[in-house]
């Protein structure tokens, strides 16, 4: 039973942002009992902290909250159909539309599509609001036509240094940021609840 100081994974630039934090112990059980270790966290993930659960029975579309998961802002957007029609019109505009590059998470399976999440819940847009340049956070989502960085585009923007992010979090061309959002692992526990942190594979 021990408090899990926060680290960050991979990124140093994510030393800029995260302060510490705290997330529910797990290690010091796993040296007593000779479970089966593929059903056990790995030692990233019980040295990064708990997977967090998010109540998501209150977001009504267009709205966006923020759970902490690793002393890391976690989005969870619920997007208008207009947001999602938004997706394959800025394609040509974006950096990285695929999604081939990746930050400091792999990219869930599931992910990998336009919409950046579970296709049968499209509409909720699960990441890491952390700037990819140098950790700032950014604003948004800013509907269409009421920001100039923006254009026309809905989407989100970064105050550092002016990177903005369509409404899957992938980053414009031209941009100081290299790389797109993290998606981080995520799952429904009900129709209501997800959980950070952990997918059918387990923790990250
Ligand atoms: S930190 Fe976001 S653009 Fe520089």
């Amino acid at each position: 039973m021990s408090n899990n100081q926060n680290r960050a994974v991979d990124s140093n630039r994510r030393n800029l942002l995260i302060a510490t934090s705290v997330a529910g112990g797990v290690g010091g059980v796993a040296t007593l009992v000779p479970f089966v270790s593929s059903l056990e966290p790995s030692e990233r993930a019980k040295a990064g902290g708990a997977p967090v659960e998010a109540d998501i029975s209150g977001l009504k579309p267009g709205e966006k909250m923020t759970v902490s998961w690793r002393g890391l802002p976690v989005w969870i957007v619920r997007r208008t159909p207009e947001e999602l029609a938004s997706l394959s019109k800025v394609t040509a505009e974006l950096a990285d539309p695929d999604s081939k590059e990746t930050f400091s998470y792999p990219m869930p399976d599931y992910a990998k599509n336009e919409f950046r999440t579970r296709v049968e819940h499209k509409d909720l847009l699960v990441v890491v609001g952390v700037c990819t340049h140098l950790g700032c956070i950014p604003s948004g989502p800013y509907q269409a036509k009421t920001l100039p960085a923006l254009g026309n585009d809905p989407g989100f923007l970064c105050p550092c240094h002016g990177s903005t992010y369509d409404m899957s979090g992938r980053v414009f061309k031209n941009k100081p940021a290299p790389k797109n959002l993290d998606v981080p692992r995520f799952m429904f526990v009900s129709d209501t609840k997800i959980v950070i942190g952990k997918d059918e594979k387990g923790e990250a």
